[in-house]
């Protein structure tokens, strides 16, 4: 396995490796991310991982600073899975002095999670196209349970010709249904149950629907009232077409159910497709 911290360095291994199949990350490795590599590793023939915090998607007053790390924890799991290649490089690497040029994608990135979060997405789609410059992936493999960003990284991918194609991927869950989050470590024990509030919600949006109700105000009404008998702070909760991420008033097959709450300080989100 090939540890690269420059972009000089990943490049010259690159150079002889054709079909790679990328899984960019910020670290803190969890089963969600191990299944896209095993998935890149079925797809692809060399597999590139990157390992980078990236700190233009947190805004100041995020936790850019405790964000967990743990790379010797991550460098062993991801040996063990055969990857071909990590990339980790620092900042000064990925933002030299002088830097200025800053990708942006319209509307979609204003909304949901971007309403909270306005610059947020800006430094996701700055970082990845740098990352799809400098891998040149075939494919690269990312997480649904970050869905605003797979629909708006697909977008970008469209509109500016990237080559690579963006692969979205299931979310992975703990055996009780919270998502897999590096973020899941900063809750308590009570605030680790509370957490299953997400879960829950999505589970009674689609038993709604089930039943028959397409009412979308209706299902988050209820869902909301899930989210704050467990003592959680809805940032929001919302029922989008999953190709515009429009709103939906009457769902169907298809739609995705998404929301941000805060625990505790903790902002985790999740989704699901109504089925
Ligand atoms: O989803 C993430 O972990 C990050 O947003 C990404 C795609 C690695 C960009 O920093």
């Amino acid at each position: 396995m090939e540890l690269c911290k420059t972009i000089s360095e990943i490049r010259q291994w690159l150079q002889d490796w054709d079909n790679i199949g990328f899984v960019p990350t910020m670290g803190y490795l969890h089963a969600g991310h191990l299944s896209l590599v095993k998935t890149a590793r079925k797809e692809t023939e060399h597999v590139v991982v990157s390992i980078y915090v990236n700190p233009s998607q947190f805004a100041p007053n995020e936790d850019l600073a405790s964000y967990p790390r743990d790379l010797t924890r991550d460098l062993k799991l991801l040996q063990e899975l055969n990857v071909d290649a990590i990339f980790f490089p620092d900042d000064r690497e990925m933002y030299p002095r002088g830097f200025k040029t800053w990708i942006k994608v319209d509307k979609i990135t204003q909304i949901l999670c971007g309403k909270s979060r306005p610059t947020h997405f800006q430094g996701v789609t700055t970082i990845v196209s740098k990352l799809l410059n400098i891998i040149e992936p075939e494919k690269m493999f990312m997480g649904e349970k970050d869905f605003q960003q797979l629909v708006v990284l697909k977008q970008m991918a469209q509109d500016l010709n990237f080559k690579t194609e963006i692969v979205g991927c299931p979310i992975i869950r703990e055996k009780d249904g919270l998502a897999m989050s590096s973020r899941n470590k900063f809750l308590s024990s009570q605030n680790r149950k509370n957490a299953l509030c997400l879960y829950h919600s999505l589970q009674k949006a689609q038993e709604m629907f089930d039943e028959g109700i397409r009412d979308s105000h209706k299902i988050i009404r209820t869902m909301t009232k899930i989210i704050e008998r467990s003592n959680c702070k809805i940032d929001y909760i919302e029922a989008v077409n999953p190709f515009t991420l429009e709103h939906q008033d009457h769902l169907q097959k298809g739609d995705r159910v998404l929301l941000a709450v805060f625990i505790d300080g903790t902002r985790l989100i999740d989704n699901r497709e109504i089925r």
